[in-house]
């Protein structure tokens, strides 16, 4: 099984570059399922329900959150009629949404999970815990499984990835926005990435406009953070081979497209 995973698009240019890019990537790996991570898709703060609807209809099949999850009001009208969207697992119990969803992909089902890390991130229950129960409730039902873990600190990430290494097929982390080069399949067999990276604005800071982030530094003083609507744009993502009887990941690789590395098909 292939999977591709895009990690955070920000606003309107990362929105284009996924709509642009998405044909062509799906044309040059073929997965069998795509996941696409849209915390920030509506202007760097969260998701609409239209944009949700767009990621399905230009072919990602699952749609993952993050800290921003609940930034636009309107999720809480539609995130229980969103079948294919999760948000992180760990938010207390009542929470609107699920943290966990499944895929039919080919003849296979991929099972999906979101949690969100707690160090330097608002206090959540457990991930270890939740993510514990989550992976045994998902292979009752498959052996295939996807964790999309958001989280700031590479060392959560890396105890999460070390912790589930063998349980799972995949452990990718996003948040930061900027792309890791630490991909890599753990002995037991999970493929692993620190940070997919994000899609957007190439020329901002972490996705945002740069001008008001120096700005922040020098004065301490609040700002309004934009996403900038033109410029140049980039798109960040991974793809993993799942060995198709075990489950477990036979090869991670980075995309990354920009200026500065450009997409060859
Ligand atoms: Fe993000
Ligand atoms: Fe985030």
């Amino acid at each position: 099984m292939k999977i591709l995973f895009i990690g955070d698009v920000v606003g309107s240019p990362g929105r284009d570059m996924l709509k642009e890019n998405l044909p062509k990537l799906k044309n040059k790996y073929n997965p069998n399922i795509t996941i696409v991570n849209g915390e920030n898709a509506a202007h760097g703060k969260g998701i609409t329900e239209k944009i949700y609807r767009q990621f399905l209809e230009w072919g990602a099949n699952v749609i993952t959150l993050g800290n921003h999850a609940w930034d636009k009001k309107e999720i809480f009208e539609f995130i229980d009629d969103a079948p294919h969207m999760i948000r992180p697992a760990n938010f207390p119990k009542g929470t609107p949404g699920k943290g966990m969803t499944f895929f039919k992909a080919g003849k296979h089902e991929l099972a999906v999970i979101n949690a969100q890390g707690r160090t330097f991130l608002p206090p959540l229950d457990d991930p270890f815990r939740i993510l514990d129960e989550l992976v045994v409730e998902a292979k009752k039902r498959t052996p295939f499984v996807f964790v999309d873990f958001h989280a700031e600190a590479t060392s959560e990430k890396q105890a999460i990835g070390w912790y589930l290494d063998g349980r799972v097929g995949s452990v990718v982390g996003t948040h930061t926005h900027v792309q890791t080069a630490d991909e890599r399949i753990l002995p037991k067999g999970t493929a692993y990435i620190s940070d997919v990276g994000m899609t957007g604005p190439y020329d901002g800071i972490l996705g945002v406009q740069k001008e008001n982030v120096i700005k922040r530094f020098l004065t301490n003083l609040p700002v309004r953070f934009e996403v900038p609507s033109e410029g140049r744009a980039q798109l960040s993502g991974v793809i993993i081979d799942l060995d198709d009887s075990t489950g477990l990941a036979k090869n991670i690789s980075r995309i990354l497209i920009n200026d500065d590395h450009p997409f060859f098909s």
